[in-house]
């Protein structure tokens, strides 16, 4: 993984007005990244930045400790709540997108910025690469200090690097255990130093948590199937997302790091959905 990209990230999806509450528990509780966007539909951006400024507040931890990372949403992604106009050029829409994260977070740079998805599931188009230039752009000037896709296919991957854009820091994708927990993209990902990071480990993956191999380690390492594929998903060399609204499941999705997998173990679990 890049310097200082944490090995776990608390998403903030969902949360509506319990966001800065919550966000603010998660960094009690120990979590130091952070996941938004700006996309009001599903984020409340502004909410997490109140949850900031009360750690900061509090002397719980510096903007330095931790990595703030959110995202650029096109307009087929957003409601009417939108943080650009919406009849401006692409790569203005994401200054003026970039801009409000900025101020909604209280912080003059990111750490990762994330281009929410491509504009087509099919493949990628002139307006991706237009939008991906322009957030290539702010990471230049600063704003941030790494950028990524996220909701990509193998296929968008690909054609980004034959059109011979420049690669991301990231990948942020749904993880399903049917697909070998997203093996493809995974696969291209390690071979170019890029950092998967998997979001619905759980909930795209709940008759997993039920088999007796992840019920059997559990049981045998005193935890939580849940916290079995956390460390199953940081064994792969996944940075693994977690929503969790609950205090016990925040410390146990933290502790989830000190369970023991063999290398069969492992594979087994890889392999478990096929
Ligand atoms: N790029 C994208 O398009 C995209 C899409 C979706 C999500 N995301 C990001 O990923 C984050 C996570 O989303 P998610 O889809 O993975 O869902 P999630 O919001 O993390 O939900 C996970 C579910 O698992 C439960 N859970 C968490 N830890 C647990 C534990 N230790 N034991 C038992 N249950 C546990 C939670 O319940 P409790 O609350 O009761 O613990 C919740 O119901 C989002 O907040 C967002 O930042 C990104």
């Amino acid at each position: 993984m890049p310097p200082s990209v944490p090995d776990f990230l608390y998403g903030t999806a969902w949360k509506e007005d319990r966001t800065a509450g919550l966000t603010e528990m998660a960094l009690r509780a120990g979590f130091r990244a952070i996941d938004t966007a700006n996309q009001r539909r599903h984020y409340h951006e502004v909410g997490v930045g109140e949850g900031l400024a009360a750690v900061y507040r509090a002397g719980i931890v510096t903007r330095d400790d931790l990595f703030l990372q959110t995202k650029f949403t096109s307009m087929g992604g957003q409601d009417h709540r939108l943080p650009y106009d919406p009849d401006a050029a692409l790569p203005t829409q994401v200054a003026q997108s970039m801009a409000s994260s900025l101020q909604h977070l209280g912080t003059d740079r990111l750490d990762s910025y994330v281009l929410h998805g491509p504009s087509s599931g099919y493949g990628w188009t002139d307006e991706d690469t237009q939008t991906w230039t322009a957030m290539l752009k702010e990471r230049d000037a600063g704003r941030t200090r790494l950028v990524g896709v996220s909701n990509v296919s193998l296929r968008h991957l690909l054609q980004m690097e034959h059109e011979g854009l420049e690669r991301p820091a990231f990948v942020q994708n749904r993880c399903f255990a049917r697909l070998a927990w997203d093996h493809d993209v995974r696969a291209f990902c390690r071979e170019r130093d890029i950092v998967y990071q998997g979001f619905s480990l759980l909930t795209a993956n709940t008759d997993v948590l039920r088999t007796r191999l992840v019920a059997g380690i559990a049981a045998r390492e005193r935890v939580t199937p849940a916290q079995v594929i956390f460390r199953f998903a940081q064994a792969v060399g996944m940075l693994p997302l977690t929503g969790t609204s609950n205090p016990e499941h925040m410390r146990q999705d933290l502790a989830s790091r000190t369970v023991t997998l063999s290398a069969d173990e492992v594979h087994a679990i890889e392999t478990v959905a096929l």
